[in-house]
Order: structure tokens, then C-alpha cells, then sequence
């Protein structure tokens, strides 16, 4: 099932990068590009970037970058041929596609042959419920008496699954699909050493396909039917797929690709546990709904819905004792910087049932009367069971003050630490003593545990300053000393030297702004490269790209951005795509910490090259006095001694006059 070529390059040219992220990701605008808290690690701050006219993301945390087809492999796991098929049928490109054969499908990766079995079990129960006997009598009259409308059947791809032993899989064996593949898709259940070709998993159920975040079916919920008394007797109410190549129960949450626009634009979510709720919610035409499926809550998950927005209300039904339960696993939503919230439904009822009894306007006033932030939720439940016994009321004290220390922003957590004391009637200062106390248990024993799970800079061979210790940025890695200070946000740690940082702005103009001109017939390229005529970079990469501009600029040639963002060695196209995407526009500091100019560059762009020049000549000397000075302290004779010195200070000298320039340039 090869894709033409040509069907290729119309996908390339017609997938937008913004809207094929935006299915995954809230986008924000900033400028001219996009950001947004980064889909591939955890983040609380955005470093994910989007650039709309070069068609590339970048994210400074992890490194993630490259195009649409690129996104949807990663994101979705699959690989180029099924992310162009995703992109295709986004954009209703048609793809030709031929027969599927068994060995054809066997052929293909394992991942990409599930994905087209089970969306081809999706059609087969589809069809059986709308169009078999007995899934219309048995199936579609029990949506029906559900209140599930046509339109809902259709949205979440409602099905039913014929009372037989094969009828799936003989359809399927028919088509050509193989039965190990139906197995290991667990659609098919052979017991072992059996000779017989074994049997459907799905019998005699109504059929909830379960997608992931892309629209892909991944698995199925099938639900027993309770006209049948006999068979619910001894049979799970629901029947799940097993964990197989692409479903892994703890990653997804149910209703998700149904929900996530609406996620995204109402900026919150709500968690509820089954299949009936979310569908039941959707009817009343409430879409940003998703469900955990019955199980307890999983990193995964809340970092699934974090994508999405930050702000989830969970919708509870069951026993206090059920809910009590639950609401430890809560902290973990903490954790992750969510703002949490929960809503409890009168006892007997779920939100399936109680949006049916009530209505879909009386429904939503209630979620808006009833929904308590959580840490208020849980104060309030566990001070009404303490009652006034003061050895309870202590430890609830302590299990509030635990909750609220894992909330990431400390902003919120003074909030939380002012409510709870009045709630609890105890002093503020004393809650904040407490929790500091926490926080720096949790600081001082779990320190691996606690970093920012980000990708950390590679260290560079040439790292001058490590050469003397204690150098100009090793304050930034002390640890904080008052954990209540308001966080900055930024927690990039410098790993790199000046130097570093200097080549790398020097070469980023040469790749990014080399055939720009500086006045008739004067490119950029040819400016710099004048400029620093006979000096090399102290970075392999950097300074092989400084070759490589000087070997062309010789042949009177201008090396193309685009020649860089399509090289062939994957660090020098990542590092282009992370030049323009504009880092430097992200962070002011930058141009403190490392004195690298950067303003919005095109429209001083001889100035920034003019200083960029001076300060990389600076650093070279600054280098260079710091090779001297070493030398100096291991010279033998005070000849020696003295013949370093001035050559040290002819440096100084350089130095000084560098910055003096610099200073006027720039002031
Ligand atoms: N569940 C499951 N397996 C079971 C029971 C429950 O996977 N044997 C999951 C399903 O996702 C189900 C959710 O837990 O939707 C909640 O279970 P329950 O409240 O029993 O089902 P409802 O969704 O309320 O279904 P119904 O209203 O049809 O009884
Ligand atoms: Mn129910």
C-alpha cells in the first residue's frame, strides 16, 4: 500500500502545521508564531513553539521539532505512512488505496495493521446495529430507550456486536486479515494448544469504540445487554479489549478525540467515569466530557487532559467511602499544576442518570452550584468527620497541608493555606511553617524526583568556565531558599559557556539571515564573514558551519536558510528549526545572562551583526585572558611570568576597547 508521490507532496503542501498541531495542542499566538505547553513532556510553562511560515514546531524543553508529518508520528506513534494517511484524510486528499490482502497486511508495521483492523471492527458493529435483525431489535432499541439520538450513534460510533460465536471474525478472516493479527488486536480470543480457529471476543453486546486523541479506535467497551438475565448472571457488565499494541488502558481516556475541541475552547474539562456518562452529557449538549473508564486516575491521563486546559471538574457519584478513597489518588492531579474541582451527585445517581432525570439546562446550573475547589472539598469532608475530636482535627490539618504543598505554584498555594485556615480555624502562619517544612523534606530527599523533567543541554567540550571554578553561573544552581517566593517560571539551567552562546548567535545569522542584504549587493554573510576573518569556532558543529559559509562565500555563493533545514545531519536541521523559530524572542534574560544582542533583528539587522561581531572578538580575547592566566600561575620563571602578563594585559587592553564600543552601540 504504497502512497505516490505525488500524493505525497499534495499532503506536504496542503497539511498547515498550526491546525495539525491545534487538533492536539491549545495553541496561543505570540507574534508571529504559536506556543503552547509542549505535548511531548510535562511542562508547566510553554516552550513549544510553532511557526506558521517556516511549517515547523520546536520545543526548547525536550527538543521535539520538525513538520506535520513529523507531529502526527510522534504524537500518534505511528509511522510516516499512517501519518501521512492521518494527514490525508484530514485534508480529504484522497489516497489510492488497494485491496488489502493477508499478506499485505502482514507486511505492514504491526501498529498500522491494528489500526485498520480494528477501525474495520468499528464499521462491521456500526453496521450489524443499523442494519442487522438482531441489532436493530436487540442493540439500536436499547440506545434507543437510552435516549441516545442518531447523531450521538454516529459521533461516538456506537455498535453492536452480533450473539454468535464468529461473526466478526469470519467476515474479517474473509477479508483477508489474519487471525493472529485479529488476536493481538483482541478481537479474536484463541485459547492456547486449541486447534478450533477460536472465537469473538465481542458477543451479544452494544459496542463503545474507545479513540485516541487522533480519532484513531484503539479498543472497544462492549456493554451486556439487561434484557438477557441469564447471561448477565455470570458475565462483567462490561467487556474491555486487553492491552495490545496500541491500547493501553492507564494512557486513555475515553470520549477524548469526541471532546477535545471543546476542551480547548471552553478551557476546562470534565472527568466522569463511564462510558453512559459521557455520552449521556454529549446528549445534553455538554461535549467537554471525558472518562477514566472506571479505573483511578493515571499520570497519563490528567497529563492527557493538561494538554487541553489546566481546569477540570470531576463528577462524582457513589459512596462517601468510594469518594474518599478516590480523592487521595487527587493529589497526583495536584501535582501536575491542574486546578481541580468536584462536583457530587445525590446518592443513587451518576451523571448519566441525573442529567436524564433533570435535563441538560437544570444539569448544568447544578454543576455550577455544587463544584468546590478541591482542597476546599476535601477540608470540608474531612472536618466534618473529625467532628471536635482535637487528635483528628490535628491530622486533618496535616493531610490539607500535605495536598496543598503539591500544588507546583506557590501563588496558589498561599490562596489555598489563607481559605484553609479560616476553615479550620487555625493560624495562616502556622499552616505556611508546615508546609515549608514538607517542602523541604520533599526538596532535600527527592531532588531527582522534584527537577523539571526537561531535556538538559548537552555540556560542551569547550567550557571555558569551568575552568575556574565557582564561575559567573553557578549561583544559578543553588537551591531556592524560600520556597514561597513567587516562582519566575524560567528554569532553564545555564550549561554552556559565553563563548558558546556567542558562536551560536553568530552562526544563527549566518544560517538564518546570510543571503539577507545589508545594502545593495552587500549580504549579511559577506559582512560577518570580513569580519572575523581568522577566527575559528571553538564548537565542532559551529565551526564547521563557519567553514562551510567561508567555502561557499569563496565561490561567491550565499548558503539558503532552507539548505540548513533540509541537511541531512538531523543536529544541524534541529538546530536550524530552533533558530527560527525565534527562541531568542522568548527570553530576555538571554540577552543579559549571556550578552547576546537580540532584538527583533530584521530591522536592526547591520547593527546586530556589527555587535554580535564585537562581542564574539571580545570572548575570543576574553578566552585567550583566561588561558594566560593560567598559564601564569603554573610559569616557572618570573621572565615567564612577566611575558605572560603583558600579553595578558595587551588582551585587557582589546577588551576594554571592545566593550567601550559595545557600550556606545548599544546605549
Ligand atoms: N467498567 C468497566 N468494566 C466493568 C464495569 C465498569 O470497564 N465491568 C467501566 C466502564 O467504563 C463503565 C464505568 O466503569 O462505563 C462505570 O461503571 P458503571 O457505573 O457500572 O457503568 P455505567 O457507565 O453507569 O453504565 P450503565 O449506566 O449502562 O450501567
Ligand atoms: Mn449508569
Amino acid at each position: 500500500m504504497r502512497i505516490n508521490p505525488e500524493t505525497v507532496e499534495r499532503i506536504k503542501q496542503t497539511a498547515d502545521i498550526v491546525e495539525v498541531v491545534g487538533d492536539f495542542v491549545s495553541l496561543k499566538k505570540k507574534g508571529a508564531n504559536y506556543s503552547a505547553c509542549c505535548p511531548f513532556h510535562n511542562e508547566k510553562t510553554p516552550s513549544f513553539n510553532v511557526n506558521p511560515v517556516r511549517q515547523i514546531y520546536k520545543c526548547f524543553g525536550c527538543g521535539a521539532a520538525g513538520d506535520s508529518i513529523k507531529f502526527v508520528m510522534d504524537i500518534d506513534g505511528v509511522g510516516y505512512g499512517e501519518a501521512l494517511r492521518y494527514l490525508a484524510d484530514k485534508y480529504n486528499i484522497e489516497i489510492e488505496q488497494e485491496e488489502v490482502t493477508d499478506e499485505e497486511a502482514l507486511r505492514q508495521n504491526e501498529r498500522e495493521s491494528l489500526y485498520i483492523i480494528l477501525n474495520f471492527a468499528k464499521n462491521f458493529y456500526v453496521q450489524q446495529l443499523h442494519e442487522s435483525d438482531e441489532g436493530q431489535a436487540v442493540g439500536l432499541s436499547y440506545f434507543k430507550e437510552r435516549g441516545f439520538t442518531g447523531e450521538i450513534r454516529k459521533k461516538f460510533e456506537l455498535g453492536y456486536s452480533l450473539d454468535t460465536w464468529d461473526a466478526f471474525s469470519k467476515v474479517a478472516l474473509e477479508k483477508g486479515y489474519s487471525s493472529q493479527l485479529l488476536e493481538k488486536a483482541g478481537l479474536l480470543i484463541h485459547k492456547e494448544g486449541s486447534q478450533t480457529a477460536g472465537y469473538d471476543r465481542f458477543r451479544g453486546r452494544v459496542i463503545f469504540p474507545i479513540h485516541n486523541v487522533a480519532g484513531k479506535v484503539i479498543a472497544f467497551g462492549a456493554r451486556i445487554l439487561k434484557s438477557d438475565k441469564s447471561k448477565a448472571a455470570n458475565q462483567p457488565k462490561y467487556l474491555n479489549s486487553p492491552e495490545t499494541e496500541v491500547y493501553h488502558k492507564s494512557d486513555v481516556l475515553y470520549g477524548i478525540f469526541q471532546a477535545k475541541n471543546a476542551i480547548r475552547q471552553l478551557d476546562h474539562c470534565y472527568l466522569v467515569e463511564g462510558y453512559t456518562d459521557v455520552i449521556s452529557l454529549n446528549q445534553g449538549g455538554i461535549e467537554n466530557v471525558v472518562a477514566s473508564s472506571g479505573t483511578s486516575l493515571t499520570v497519563e491521563q490528567i497529563r492527557l487532559i493538561g494538554r487541553f486546559t489546566p481546569n477540570v471538574t470531576i463528577l462524582y457519584d457513589g459512596d462517601i467511602a468510594g469518594i474518599k478513597a478516590a480523592l487521595r489518588g487527587l493529589d497526583l492531579v495536584l501535582e501536575e499544576g491542574l486546578n481541580v474541582s468536584i462536583v457530587l451527585f445525590p446518592d443513587g445517581d451518576d451523571p448519566d442518570s441525573y442529567v436524564r432525570k433533570v435535563g441538560a439546562e437544570a444539569f448544568k446550573a447544578y454543576l455550577k452550584n455544587n463544584s468546590k475547589d478541591f482542597i476546599t472539598f476535601k477540608t470540608e469532608m474531612l472536618l466534618q468527620d473529625a467532628g471536635n475530636d482535637p487528635f483528628r482535627l490535628a491530622a486533618v490539618i496535616g493531610e490539607v497541608v500535605n495536598s496543598i504543598v503539591k500544588i507546583p505554584d506557590a501563588i496558589k498555594r498561599q490562596v489555598f493555606f489563607h481559605r484553609t485556615s479560616e476553615m479550620m480555624k487555625v493560624d495562616e502562619q502556622m499552616l505556611i511553617t508546615e508546609g515549608n517544612k514538607l517542602l523541604r523534606k520533599l526538596h532535600t530527599q527527592k531532588p531527582q524526583e522534584r527537577a523539571p523533567r526537561q531535556a538538559q543541554a548537552p555540556e560542551s567540550p569547550a567550557d571555558l568556565d569551568a575552568l575556574f571554578s565557582g564561575g559567573p553561573f553557578s549561583e544559578s544552581n543553588e537551591p531556592p531558599t524560600d520556597f514561597f517566593a513567587p516562582e519566575t517560571g524560567h528554569t532553564e539551567t545555564p550549561q554552556r559557556s559565553k563563548l558558546y552562546y556567542q558562536e551560536e548567535a553568530f552562526i544563527r545569522l549566518l544560517v538564518v539571515h546570510g543571503t539577507r542584504e545589508l545594502e545593495p549587493t552587500i549580504t549579511v554573510c559577506q559582512y560577518v564573514l570580513s569580519e572575523i576573518e581568522g577566527i575559528d569556532f571553538k564548537d565542532t558543529i559551529f565551526h564547521h558551519l563557519l567553514v562551510l559559509f567561508r567555502e561557499n562565500f569563496n565561490r561567491n555563493q550565499v548558503l539558503p536558510t532552507d539548505y540548513f533545514l533540509h541537511h541531512h545531519e538531523p543536529e544541524i536541521r534541529n538546530l536550524t528549526i530552533d533558530w527560527l523559530a525565534n527562541k531568542y524572542e522568548l527570553s530576555e534574560l538571554w540577552s543579559e545572562k549571556y550578552e547576546i544582542f537580540v532584538p527583533f533583528e530584521t530591522d536592526v539587522l547591520d547593527k546586530t551583526a556589527f555587535i554580535n561581531i564585537l562581542r564574539l572578538k571580545k570572548a575570543f580575547i576574553e578566552e585567550k585572558m583566561k588561558v594566560c592566566l593560567q598559564q601564569a600561575v603554573h610559569a616557572k620563571t618570573e621572565e615567564e611570568q612577566t611575558a605572560i602578563m603583558s600579553e595578558f594585559m595587551y588582551y585587557k587592553g582589546i577588551s576594554m576597547a571592545a566593550a567601550k564600543e559595545l557600550g556606545s552601540v548599544i546605549g
